[in-house]
């Protein structure tokens, strides 16, 4: 059984949802999603890969429009990675470009739609006016519960655990907190995801089979489903039958099925 925060509420009814062939008592609460492939659509159409990001980010916003429809609690995209600054500098202008319009352009929408924006990542390695309106819509939307949007930029998984041993140890050095004190909790209340739950299910596009650096630590017992879409061509039918789907997965958590009498 998966339960869903209190202060979040499902936007369709149990009706609506059944009509997918969903059941509202088994969505995943927090869904990732590694989106991938921009380059490979733009080259498969003799295009630019800059022309695949910005089919991308229609994408983006059809996905974040089918999750706050389904009820989903937590969406989080990862946009930017921390590797991929070495890119071509147009490439990572262009990104950064687009990431700003849709910070200013999606802002309304988000608003009226009930969504909470957040960055999870490096937000002091963003330009100047990207971090800026990333603030503006994270001030904007900072009282909206119906669902939270994190975009994940400049972001890496290891380098966020890396600043969360580094915010522990300077607790320890100033007496806050003792190795003692540390538990799994503890890490996970230091990480930049420190205020929401696991992520239940992770989709990658494109159909490659690996995290590269994305959520590491909190991907521990999500459900990963890999689709060969790439990014630009995802729908939203593609993404309900990826929740479908994951409501067929039996979640253990590492436990068994107790089905057998035990022996003492
Ligand atoms: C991976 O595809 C995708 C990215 C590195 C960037 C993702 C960005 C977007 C979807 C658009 C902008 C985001 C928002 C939130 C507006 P790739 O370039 O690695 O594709 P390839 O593996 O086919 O080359």
């Amino acid at each position: 059984m998966i339960f869903l925060p209190k202060k979040k509420k499902r936007s369709l009814k149990s009706d609506a949802l059944t009509t997918f062939g969903l059941d509202p008592d088994r969505l995943p609460v927090h869904v990732a999603i590694i989106m991938d492939g921009n380059g490979r659509w733009a080259k498969k159409r003799f295009m630019n890969r800059i022309n695949g990001h910005e089919k991308g980010s229609k994408t983006v916003r059809t996905v974040v429009s089918a999750a706050r429809e389904l009820g989903i609690a937590y969406l989080t995209l990862y946009a930017f990675s921390t590797e991929n600054w070495a890119r071509p500098k147009a490439e990572v202008l262009a990104l950064m470009q687009l990431l700003k319009k849709f910070l200013v352009s999606e802002r309304q929408d988000l608003q009226e739609k009930g969504i909470c924006l957040q960055v999870l990542g490096q937000m002091e390695k963003l330009p100047e006016e990207v971090r800026n309106q990333a603030l503006e819509t994270i001030h904007a939307t900072r009282n909206n519960h119906e669902m939270t949007l994190n975009l994940a930029l400049s972001y890496g998984s290891r380098q966020e655990i890396t600043d969360a041993v580094r915010a522990m140890t300077k607790k320890i050095t100033a007496g806050e907190l003792t190795a003692e004190d540390i538990c799994e909790k503890t890490v996970a209340a230091h990480l930049y995801t420190g205020n929401m739950p696991d992520p239940d299910l992770i989709i990658r596009t494109s159909g490659e089979f690996r995290l590269s650096n994305f959520l590491l630590w909190q991907s521990a017992y999500a459900e990963i489903f890999v689709t060969h879409t790439l990014w630009p061509d995802f729908t939203r039918d593609e993404f309900i039958e990826i929740l479908t789907s994951f409501q067929k997965r039996d979640r253990r958590f590492g436990r068994v099925e107790c089905s057998m009498p035990s022996d003492g």
